[in-house]
């Protein structure tokens, strides 16, 4: 109905920033970081941190599909993120319950399709059956697609893709000229989802950290001090309207 949409900057009523609804984002991967160090500055352990980062979850959740974006894909814990300390790792492991208890029937109501990107099975069996549940729930769902990466690694998919694919040729299926981009693609755990446009990453730290390796070929990257659990939903417009005014060439020359 109407192309942009007005927000103030910082609180700034002087700063207006417009947001384009034609041209946004169609997947935002985030990397929500920072949760630890948010904890310490309060003098607090690093699960209240965790815990609060839940929350930003939801209000991210809800802006991005008020704004008409199809995929958020969230890095909630990678490959290498079991070698921490083991109460750190359970705890994590048992807010995964928690969110899908609090937020599930939430999720479904709104039309949100719960997905995982990552090595689910590796999960204790009660984080693998709360996943289980909700992906059954909003299966049919067809508004915003929330991938949560959950035991991910970039790597790791790479590796995983390349055995599947390793099978089929083993197996006659397919023969090795076969073998292209298209179909590493499609034997990620992404498939059938487009490439992020835009990676977010909050906390002040400049690093991928094993995340959608394949897939950022081209994506923008957005880098921010604030820690995930301070993010908020203009923080989020902001790297929007950033991502906005920048040129994507995809290695052609502007013409
Ligand atoms: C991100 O916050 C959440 C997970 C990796 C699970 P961190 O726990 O990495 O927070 P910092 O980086 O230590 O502050
Ligand atoms: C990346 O953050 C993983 C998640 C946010 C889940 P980390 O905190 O684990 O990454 P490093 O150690 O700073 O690279
Ligand atoms: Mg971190």
């Amino acid at each position: 109905m109407f192309k942009f949409i007005k927000r103030n900057r910082n609180n700034d009523d002087k700063e207006i920033i417009e947001l384009d609804y034609d041209r946004m984002p169609k997947h935002i991967a985030i990397i929500m970081d920072g949760n630890g160090r948010w904890a310490k500055e309060r003098g607090l352990p690093r699960m209240m941190g965790h815990r609060e980062g839940m929350k930003t979850i939801k209000k991210i959740l809800d802006r991005s599909a008020h704004l008409g974006v199809k995929y958020l894909t969230l890095y909630a814990f990678s490959t290498e993120n079991w070698n921490r300390p083991k109460d750190e790792v359970n705890a994590l492991m048992n807010l995964i319950i928690e969110f899908a208890q609090k937020e599930g029937e939430n999720l479904h109501k709104n039309n949100v399709k719960f997905n995982t990107i990552g090595d689910i099975s590796k999960l204790p069996s009660n984080s693998l059956k709360a996943i289980k549940d909700l992906k059954e729930l909003t299966k049919n769902n067809e508004g915003i697609v929330l991938n949560i990466a959950l035991n991910y690694g970039g790597r790791n998919e790479i590796v995983y893709a390349t055995k599947k694919i390793c099978e089929k040729v083993c197996k006659g299926d397919i023969n090795i000229e076969d073998i292209n981009e298209n179909l590493m693609s499609m034997n990620l755990y992404t498939k059938g989802m487009p490439d992020p446009d835009l990676i977010i990453r909050p906390s002040g730290e400049q690093r991928l950290s094993n995340y959608l390796l394949w897939q950022s070929a081209y994506s923008e990257f957005w880098y921010s001090n604030i820690k995930w659990p301070d993010f908020s939903e203009r923080n989020l417009e902001k790297a929007i309207y950033d991502y906005q005014n920048r040129d994507r060439r995809f290695g052609k020359v502007k013409q």
